[in-house]
């Protein structure tokens, strides 16, 4: 099987890539990235040089939403796409929404015209639970509860969903759209909760939790949402939506504690900081679709993938030291300034 991952060089989609050929040795990817400030070759240093040598693995630094791009890989033919090319981070889409629409929604619109054009038999979305917007403290989403995105990055992934549902529905396009809660583990991105936590706490940096801290979100551990996608690609029904979760609710202040024990850090470290705008409440996840009809399960409880998760980031000092410099520093001055 020849596939096309896009964003294969942010954190899931590396982790997929790396899912893939441990699994499947005689597979063939293309990783089309463009190496956005979360994108980074070094997430697949250990791999991809023998996957290149071996005739399996490619890389094409380019734009989904760029058609010349997209057609002239696809016209070699691939079997299936798997989109995760994604801006993904809700706070950079109130700083300023402009790239999620071209990536998250023309990005993904070329894609499935191209996949169209070039008659590629299988479309896998990436897409996220914060689709279905905040619940209140009870319930769970499942796939037919109602799209009410409220941020920006959550308003673009609908978006490009309703795309997605529109050519299977008018083309026959074999779609298959994922909705994924929070994930987790090693090669994450140090913007989002965790990593920016574990790596601020390790130089007894502040960690900015936003509002009262008790904002809810599903954790999954990243290898367990990798697992899912692979049975989606190979068995999920054409035209489906999969909802795919941790079944491990936390609150945000559960989550600061849990990374000061295990770096045995003082609570002092943590600073309340003006909420963000537009903040979800809680997510939580009806897993049941996906595990009854295509026997999936978790591998992982939280405990396990925190430890496995806090030891990547302490092992891998280099790799976050690196990111945590330039834009980084610039977006989080910026970010923090009048909060
Ligand atoms: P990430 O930000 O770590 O990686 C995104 C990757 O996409 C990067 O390598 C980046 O360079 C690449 N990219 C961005 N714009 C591009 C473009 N225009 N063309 C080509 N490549 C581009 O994101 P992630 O956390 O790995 O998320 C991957 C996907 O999974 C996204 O679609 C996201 O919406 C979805 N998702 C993420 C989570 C989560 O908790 N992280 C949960 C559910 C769903
Ligand atoms: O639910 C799936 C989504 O999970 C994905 O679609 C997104 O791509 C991914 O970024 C993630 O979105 P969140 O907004 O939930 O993740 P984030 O790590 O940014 O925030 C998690 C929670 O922690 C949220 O309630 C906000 C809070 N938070 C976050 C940061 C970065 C803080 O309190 N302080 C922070 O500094």
């Amino acid at each position: 099987m020849k596939l096309l991952i896009t964003g294969g060089a942010g954190f899931i989609g590396s982790n997929f890539v790396r899912h893939i050929f441990k699994k499947y040795p005689k597979y063939k990817i293309i990783n089309l990235d463009k190496l956005t400030y979360a994108g980074n070759l070094d997430n697949l240093k250990d791999i991809a040089d023998n996957a290149a040598a071996e005739g399996k693995y490619s890389f094409v630094r380019g734009d989904i939403s760029d058609k010349v791009v997209v057609e002239d890989i696809l016209k070699d033919g691939v079997d299936a796409i798997i989109n995760f090319a994604a801006e993904s981070h809700v706070d950079r889409s109130i700083d300023d929404s402009r790239v999620f629409v071209d990536t998250n929604i023309i990005g993904t619109q070329v894609l499935l015209d191209a996949a169209l054009k070039f008659q590629v038999n299988r479309y896998i979305q990436i897409s996220t639970d914060e689709v279905y917007g905040s619940l209140g403290p009870t319930g769970k989403f499942s796939e037919s509860t109602p799209l009410a995105p409220n941020s920006p990055y959550s308003a673009s992934k609908t978006s490009a969903d309703l795309f997605v549902r529109a050519f299977y529905e008018t083309y026959g396009l074999n779609t298959v759209i994922t909705r994924c809660s929070n994930n987790y583990g090693p090669y994450q991105f140090p913007e989002k909760l965790i990593p920016l936590f574990i790596t601020n706490a390790f130089y007894d940096q502040e960690l900015p939790l936003y509002g009262d801290g008790k904002n809810i979100r599903d954790w999954i551990f990243v290898t367990d949402h990798c697992k899912a996608i692979d049975l989606v690609l190979h068995h999920g029904k054409p035209g489906q939506v999969y909802n795919i979760g941790g079944n491990e609710e936390k609150d945000n202040t559960e989550i600061t504690k849990t990374i000061l024990n295990a770096l045995n850090k003082p609570e002092s470290l943590i600073k309340y900081v003006k909420d963000r705008p537009g903040h979800d409440r809680r997510y939580a996840i009806d897993d049941s679709k996906i595990k009854n009809e295509l026997g999936w399960s978790q591998e992982y409880d939280f405990e396990t993938g925190m430890n496995e998760t806090v030891k990547w980031y302490l092992d891998n000092k280099d790799w976050w030291e690196r990111i945590k410099t330039g834009e980084y520093l610039e977006f989080y001055s910026r970010w923090y300034e009048g909060r």
